[in-house]
This record gives structure tokens, C-alpha cells and sequence, in this order.
């Protein structure tokens, strides 16, 4: 196993992203307009209008098809249909969307009878009525639906339904299993039963926290060609605001402020992944590490108010965990090219724990308390039980035998077989 290599994938940047991938210039998008009697008679005029945000094509209705069979879509962003013969236009309309590699292709459509009624079956941006169609509308419309075509990108995982994103499936679930905060009575703290290495653990794991609010900016950068995870993202980031929130709070109450700083050493978002199932992966670990952390906190702490508060958020983060291994899972099976990077990253971050435990929470922030702060945690967790490491752990190599549908791998020997398997 070459960590380097998989490391220098962890910590991928734009610099070393250019020197790794070999970038070919990006097709030019075409827009094609189609009509029946030399409607574009002014082609120059309409190729300045366009500005050379795109290429422009003009092609006769009745040579459409052959011309689509001919041309492979490439970037074909928009095709403006311009004919006097609505049962043309339709039946245009209808031949360009039963051609899957033009579903994210732009249409719209100019005819004599406004077909407004037919846009959302034959999924039509816009019908307009011939005679209001211009030169310089048709442009504009062409060059709406550049824009609504890049908008669209490329992602595979898309669905034709709004509903029919994973966001849907998660929610309710994810929505019903949140704690209230009526469930916490500060007032009730008993101050006698704390420790001094409990409050140390308390505050640092107040900071630690502060870690996940560039984690949603950087899931919205990462993830920002769909919406069902993103969307997702947000809930979850809501969620681990409160994190640092509430333990602040405690704090406050017993007389300890933590400083602003803290959040703000984080602040910075770290550098966008190589590969988004690496980066679940990534945030499985985290969030089992985390789960058994504060579940191991409850389960030795006597202060019943900051037993309760550890326990809800030990219950959050195995949400958490079960969530990102559910989007995770997802990328792989639609893509089994991601199992490969996804086990490197879990393999990072189990393998190796002769320098203390690695976290991704201190990861990219060295000039913050995270790493010794996470150490001192599971130092601290040996001694009163057994591994929340190890614990943790197991979830991970769970998660990797439902992507790897591999029930055979249960340790991180078993990761390097596999990844030496997906390799041949
Ligand atoms: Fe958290
Ligand atoms: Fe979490």
C-alpha cells in the first residue's frame, strides 16, 4: 500500500489535482435552431447577439433527424424549434426527448398555436406563438437555455422527479429521531459531581465540534451539481451546530467561557476531496469516532445533566454515521469505481494508530486543539473502558462490507485485500 500516494488523495488541492489529471478543453456548447421557411435569415446578426457564449447551428425541420443522427450530442445545449406546422413542432418535440442523450438538452418551441399545455409532458421549457418570436427573442431563448442547460450539469444520479432523490427516502427518519431541546435543564447541573478531566473533555469536545460548519460549506462546494445530499447536508450541519452549542452553554452555566477563537481556527473551509464517496467515507469514520466517544462519555460520567447531553449527541452521530453510509452506499452502487477510493480513505484513517489515533476532525486544522484534544479523549476513554476506537471501527468496516457487499471484511487486513482485488 503506497500511503503517500492515498494520502496526498486525503489532502488533494487544486495544484496537485492539475499535475495528476490530464485536462482537455471543454467542448464548445451548441445551440441549434430549427425552421421551416429560412426564418434565420439573419444568422450573422443572431451570432453577434449570442456573443460567443455559444456555437450556432441552423438547421432545417425536415433534416432534424438526420442531423442528430449524425452529429453525436456533445455539448448541444438548446434547440429552438421555429416552424408554421404545430404537428411538425410536436413531432420534433417528441423525437428529440425519446433521445436519452439529449434529455438535458434545452428545448423550446415557436409555432402559430401556443402549445403552452404540452411544455411539462414533452418537457419543453417554453411555447411561444410564432409571430412573437423575433430574431432577438429566439436568441434570448437560446441563450436562456444555455444557462438552464449548465445548470443542469452532469451528474448521473439526478432524477427526472424531484421526489425521487435519496433526500426523500432519508428525511422523515432523520427528522423524527432529533432531540428537543426541552430534553436538557441546565438549571439541573450538579456541579459536585463533575471532574476536573470531565470538564476538560467538555470543552474540548465543544471545539472539536466547531470543525463540522466548514464541513457543510465544503459538502455544498463538493456536491454542488445535485441537491438530494446537499440538501441532506444542511439538516445535518444544522444538527452539529447545536453540538458545540449546547456543551457551550453547559459550560457557561458551571462559569467556563469558550473563546470565539476556537470557531473561528475552523472557519476556513479545507480543501474539496478527490472523490465524494472518499469523502463520506472520510465522514463515516468521524462520525462513528464520535458516536462512541460520547456514548463512552455518558457511560462514565455521574453529572446526570451532562450525561444526558453526551448521550444525545453520541445518539446524533451514529445518525450521522448511518446517514453518510447511506449516501456513500449509494455512490458506489451507482458507480463501483468509487468502492476503491472510499476503502483507501477508510483504510487512512483505521490503519495506523502508532502515533496516537488518527481523526479527521483535527485533520486539517493542526494550528487548532483538535488532534491532542481527540487523543486526550480516547486516552482518557481507555482507561475507565474498553476501545471507543475499536468500537468505532467496527461500525467503519461494517459500512465497507455493505459498499463492498463483501461480508468477508472485518479488519483493516481485509481492506488491503479488497483494494488488491479491485485493483486486478
Ligand atoms: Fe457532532
Ligand atoms: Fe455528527
Amino acid at each position: 500500500m503506497k500511503r503517500n500516494q492515498i494520502m496526498q488523495t486525503v489532502n488533494v488541492d487544486g495544484a496537485v489535482n492539475s499535475q495528476r489529471v490530464a485536462v482537455r478543453p471543454a467542448e464548445p456548447a451548441r445551440v441549434l435552431w430549427v425552421n421551416q421557411a429560412g426564418f434565420l435569415a439573419e444568422r450573422q446578426r443572431a451570432e453577434r447577439l449570442l456573443e460567443g457564449s455559444a456555437v450556432l447551428e441552423v438547421v432545417a425541420a425536415h433534416e432534424l433527424s438526420s442531423e442528430l443522427s449524425r452529429k453525436p450530442a456533445g455539448e448541444l445545449a438548446a434547440i429552438l424549434i421555429a416552424v408554421s406546422d404545430p404537428s411538425v413542432a410536436q413531432t420534433l418535440a417528441r423525437e428529440i426527448r425519446a433521445r436519452d442523450e439529449l434529455l438535458r438538452t434545452r428545448l423550446f418551441i415557436a409555432t402559430p398555436l401556443d402549445l403552452e399545455e404540452q411544455c411539462e409532458s414533452l418537457d419543453i421549457e417554453r411555447c411561444l406563438v410564432l409571430a412573437d418570436c423575433a430574431l432577438d427573442t429566439g436568441v434570448e431563448l437560446l441563450k436562456m437555455g444555455l444557462a438552464a442547460y449548465r445548470a443542469l450539469g452532469k451528474n448521473s444520479l439526478l432524477p427526472r422527479n424531484y421526489l425521487d432523490a435519496s433526500y426523500n427516502e432519508i428525511y422523515d427518519w432523520f427528522e423524527n429521531t432529533r432531540w428537543d431541546w426541552t430534553d436538557i435543564d441546565l438549571k439541573e447541573i450538579r456541579r459536585d459531581l463533575l471532574t476536573s478531566a470531565e470538564v476538560a473533555i467538555l470543552k474540548e469536545s465543544a471545539v472539536i465540534e466547531f470543525g463540522t460548519l466548514p464541513g457543510a460549506h465544503n459538502f455544498l462546494r463538493e456536491w454542488s451539481d445535485e441537491y438530494s445530499f446537499s440538501s441532506w447536508a444542511l439538516s445535518w450541519g444544522a444538527e452539529e451546530a447545536r453540538h458545540s452549542l449546547v456543551q457551550s452553554r453547559y459550560l457557561r452555566s458551571i462559569g467556563i467561557e469558550v473563546q470565539a477563537k476556537h470557531a473561528m481556527y475552523k472557519r476556513e473551509p479545507y480543501p474539496i476531496g478527490h472523490n465524494r464517496a472518499a469523502t463520506l467515507m472520510m465522514n463515516i469514520v468521524s462520525e462513528a469516532r464520535a458516536a462512541e466517544y460520547y456514548l463512552g462519555l455518558a457511560g462514565t460520567v455521574k453529572e446526570p445533566v451532562l450525561q444526558n447531553i453526551w448521550s444525545l449527541l453520541g445518539r446524533d452521530e451514529a445518525r450521522h454515521c448511518r446517514a453518510f453510509a447511506f449516501f456513500c452506499k449509494e455512490l458506489c452502487d451507482h458507480d463501483p469505481t468509487n468502492i476503491a477510493p472510499a476503502l483507501e480513505m477508510a483504510y487512512v484513517f483505521c490503519a495506523d494508530r502508532s502515533n496516537g489515533v488518527k481523526h479527521p476532525a483535527g485533520y486539517f486544522y493542526p494550528h487548532s486543539t483538535s488532534t491532542r484534544g481527540l487523543r486526550g479523549t480516547e486516552a482518557y476513554l481507555q482507561e475507565t473502558t474498553t476501545s471507543s476506537t475499536d468500537r468505532a471501527d467496527r461500525r467503519v468496516f461494517e459500512v465497507v462490507r455493505q459498499i463492498t457487499r463483501d461480508s468477508s471484511v472485518r479488519s483493516v487486513k481485509d481492506i488491503r485485500r479488497k483494494l488488491r482485488e479491485l485493483a486486478q
